[in-house]
């Protein structure tokens, strides 16, 4: 895999502005899964494997990741996953027709540097909103973090919008991982014995 960097800034002016941005249109019937922040997709393989004839997209904002793993799925002849370049701040109206996805993985998300306030927040009300917009009725959005300050904002985002109804109960953390799918970090945590923060909530039928 060639050199790729560690971090971008994704309030970089380029990268608010990317210019070939796809529509992602799934087969008739196909369902859809989304990893916002899929780095090299490893959630989105396994979930391929478990299920051959959905189609997995990752969102991610290193092009050069984006690349390279795209290459490496097809070498391994998954051509139900791929990565898209782009930014998941400001991308994601272009990407994604209104309730054409079956499920969002926000899989351990950089936390947010747009200020100091909003450090944490990369779960906020216009994040669960658009989201809401792009889910199927009875749609799950399943957020995982290693960082408790930030779970717990993600919590409250969705736990205030009426667009969403926990899995787990009103205010409940999910228990454990329920798409026998694992992410990079989520291996790399549980070998450290790191704490794990899993949500799971599910876009209600009537709401906006
Ligand atoms: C901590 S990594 C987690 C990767 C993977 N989901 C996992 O669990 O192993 C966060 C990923 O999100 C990507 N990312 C951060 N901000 C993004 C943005 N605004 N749009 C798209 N991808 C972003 C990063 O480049 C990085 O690959």
């Amino acid at each position: 895999m060639p050199r790729v960097r560690q971090h971008v800034n994704p309030l970089k002016s380029d990268l608010l502005e990317i210019a070939d941005v796809p529509r992602i249109v799934p087969g008739a019937g196909q369902p859809l899964e989304v990893e916002l922040g899929a780095a090299e997709a490893h959630f989105l393989i396994d979930r391929a494997g478990a299920e051959p004839e959905a189609l997995f997209v990752g969102v991610e904002i290193r092009r050069e990741l984006v690349e390279a793993t795209n290459a490496d799925c097809a070498r391994r002849g998954l051509r139900n996953v791929r990565l898209v370049f782009a930014n998941i701040s400001v991308d994601l109206p272009r990407l994604f027709a209104p309730g054409s996805v079956r499920r969002f993985f926000l899989n351990f998300p950089d936390p947010w540097f747009k200020s100091r306030q909003h450090k944490r927040r990369v779960i906020n009300p216009e994040l669960v909103a658009e989201l809401a917009r792009a889910l199927q009725p009875g749609g799950e959005l399943y957020v995982m973090t290693d960082i408790f300050a930030l779970a717990l904002d993600a919590m409250a985002a969705l736990e205030t919008s009426p667009a969403y109804a926990s899995a787990s109960g009103a205010w409940t953390f999910a228990r454990h991982n329920p798409y026998g799918a694992k992410s990079r970090r989520e291996r790399q945590c549980e070998q450290e014995g790191a704490p794990i923060w899993r949500l799971l909530y599910r876009r209600v039928d009537s709401a906006v």
